[in-house]
């Protein structure tokens, strides 16, 4: 009798085992359906990544920029302008720059500071627009983050 219960014992115990192993395998699958339908989920660019920040760039670009500068296929509106509004697929190019000047366009886009020492100009005052919106300062960089980071991915 203790023999044959030995034998139930281990019998039981091989069965567990195996459905232990299985368990491991179907769980270890499901891991792997959830990790591509996550991947799936996710073609966009990841958050915070210059990507991201591109898309974001575009999109206000899209409302508040195309209408003198254009963009993509689409010619700009804006024709009463005294001088035309720059190519801006070609700042690295008229600047013959082997880098992007980031720190020039921020202040270019900006406004402030440039309007000072450089005089009137056609193009609104960025800086104080977004202030005038009640951005903040963190808010102001961000969005001239966001613009630079679509201006840096169209350059010819
Ligand atoms: C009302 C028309 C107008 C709008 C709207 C406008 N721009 Fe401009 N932009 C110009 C003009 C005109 C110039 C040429 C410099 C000048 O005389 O102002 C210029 C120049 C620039 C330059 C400098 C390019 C270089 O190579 O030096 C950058 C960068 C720029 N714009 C970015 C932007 C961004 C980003 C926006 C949207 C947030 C924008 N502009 C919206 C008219 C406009």
């Amino acid at each position: 009798m203790p023999v044959l219960s030995n034998r139930i014992n281990q019998n039981t115990m091989r069965n567990h085992k195996n459905v232990m192993n299985k368990l491991k395998v179907f769980s270890m699958a499901l891991v792997g359906v959830v990790l591509l339908i996550q991947w799936g989920c996710n073609q966009g660019p990841r958050e915070g990544t210059r990507e991201a920040q591109a898309m974001r760039g575009k999109a206000i670009f899209g409302e508040q920029c195309i209408s003198c500068h254009g963009m993509d296929q689409i010619a700009p509106t804006r024709t009463d302008l005294e001088k035309k509004a720059a190519d801006l697929t070609r700042i690295m190019e008229r600047r013959r720059a082997k880098d992007f000047p980031i720190v020039e366009i921020a202040q270019i886009i900006d406004g402030r500071q440039w309007v000072k020492s450089h005089g009137d100009r056609e193009m609104p005052v960025w800086g104080e627009v977004y202030d005038s919106l009640g951005m903040d300062k963190d808010e102001i960089r961000g969005r001239k983050g966001e613009l630079i980071a679509y201006l840096m991915s169209i350059q010819k």
